[in-house]
């Protein structure tokens, strides 16, 4: 049990549920003077100005570990919704060919790109994986991400699939990040497999042994141009969803396939990226009850491809989300304070619903909206100390971290201890 006082400001959506549009996106609670009290479940026990929260410390049969958070600044831990973040192989070259003005197709087609990665992760263990990947889950978490998704992706076959959801389930284990998995076996078709036989293995092979491990919460699949087609992502998402598994989407990224429709009517937690999204389906994803359109605006500034149309798909609406899509390809980040920078300047979105954004929305998400993205009575006890005057200040700093202090269920996991 622990009493975190001298917070000068507490910023933190609230609610219980998703935030749709921008009303609801918008609406940041401010407390000034504030103080968290945890419980030994590393629950909110209490939260509120520091008078509130000590009234409800002098009540208490206990006298808890008192920390001086010496006026810092808390905010809810972020929520980072979508990453790759566990592969073997950083791709540093394809980052040099598109600077010299080869796309990412291209590069794709000449042999780089998701393939290239799949080299490297073919024939490593879980273990080696792990190895490979541990620094930049540390980073993410010290950069202020408390809870993260990580798909698999880069083996495509089953044996190498699995290795990468243990690897990451290890990884959850080992450091204080709390993960969760997705099974991304149809990222890419390998090579030497046509994409009607991989279909099949993804369905019949890949999946039910994902299943029997129990190794992913989710199943997602590249539906786009190039990549797989609507109705092969119909039939993979519906195969998963009939074994257990929640379902995501990557969609409309490359081209318009109509693919956040899809992702609504097969009730998906999320459809992401959404970069050529069309307006029907926008109206899909602003009338849907589940969807969270999840943008990736690094990927986009990597891309050099304009963002996603956020101020659209939030005033139709919809219930936005961001997140890093941490990647060795398309996006080479951790960082959720810079995403939100990027959400701030590159898609018009105002401060209050960048932070809904990766936080709140975020864990709706990954269906965990009950217990996560907000600082109030019975959720976890994940914040963030930031040393900032405002909330504002946060994506106004562009590209530089402000975290002094990580707080993952009660307890400082990173940055300084207090
Ligand atoms: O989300 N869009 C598909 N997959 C990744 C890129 C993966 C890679 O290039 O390694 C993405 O951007
Ligand atoms: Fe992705």
């Amino acid at each position: 049990m622990k009493f975190y006082h001298n917070i000068s400001k507490l910023y933190t959506p609230i609610g219980f549920t998703r935030a749709k549009g921008a009303l609801a996106m918008g609406q940041i609670r401010e407390i000034t003077n504030a103080a968290i009290l945890t419980d030994d479940d590393g629950l909110i026990e209490a939260v509120g100005t520091y008078a509130e929260v000590a009234v409800k410390l002098a009540a208490a049969p206990w006298s808890p570990d008192a920390i001086n958070c010496r006026g810092l600044v808390a905010l809810p831990g972020f929520v980072d919704s979508h990453t790759h973040a566990v592969f073997m192989g950083e791709r540093s070259m394809e980052f040099g060919l598109r600077a010299e003005g080869r796309s990412y197709q291209e590069i794709a087609q000449a042999g780089g790109g998701i393939r290239s990665s799949v080299e490297q992760v073919r024939g490593a263990t879980a273990e080696q994986i792990a190895d490979y990947s541990r620094k930049y889950i540390l980073s993410a978490l010290k950069l202020g991400t408390t809870t993260l998704e990580v798909k698999s992706g880069y083996g495509l076959t089953a044996e190498s699939e699995l290795a990468l959801l243990q690897a990451a389930a290890q990884l959850g284990r080992e450091t204080p990040m709390e993960i969760h998995t997705t099974f991304l076996g149809a990222h890419a078709v390998p090579k030497g497999v046509t994409q009607a036989d991989y279909v099949h293995q993804v369905i019949h092979d890949q999946l039910p042994k994902v299943v029997k491990q129990n190794a992913a919460a989710f199943c997602d699949v590249f539906c786009d141009e190039g990549y797989f087609t609507n109705q092969e992502t119909r039939e993979i998402l519906l195969a998963a969803e009939n074994s257990g598994l929640k379902l995501r989407m990557h969609a409309d990224e490359l081209a318009d396939t109509g693919g956040a429709s899809l992702a609504v009517e097969l009730r998906a937690y999320s459809a992401d990226h959404l970069l050529k999204v069309s307006d029907a389906g926008i109206q899909a994803l602003a009338a849907s009850d589940r969807t969270i359109a999840t943008l990736l605006p690094t990927t986009a500034l990597s891309l050099r491809a304009p963002y996603a149309p956020a101020r659209s798909l939030i005033d139709a609406g919809a219930a936005v989300a961001i997140a890093t899509d941490c990647n060795p390809g398309s996006s080479m980040t951790e960082n959720m304070q810079f995403v939100m920078t990027l959400a701030v300047i590159g898609m018009q979105m105002s401060v209050q619903e960048a932070l809904t954004a990766a936080t709140l929305n975020g864990s709706a998400a990954l269906g965990l909206e009950r217990t996560h993205g907000t600082l109030e009575l019975g959720k976890r006890a994940d914040f963030v100390l930031y040393d900032i005057p405002s909330l504002a200040y946060l994506p106004y700093h562009i590209a530089v971290s402000d975290v002094i202090s990580v707080i993952k269920n009660g307890m400082i996991v990173s940055g300084e201890q207090l």
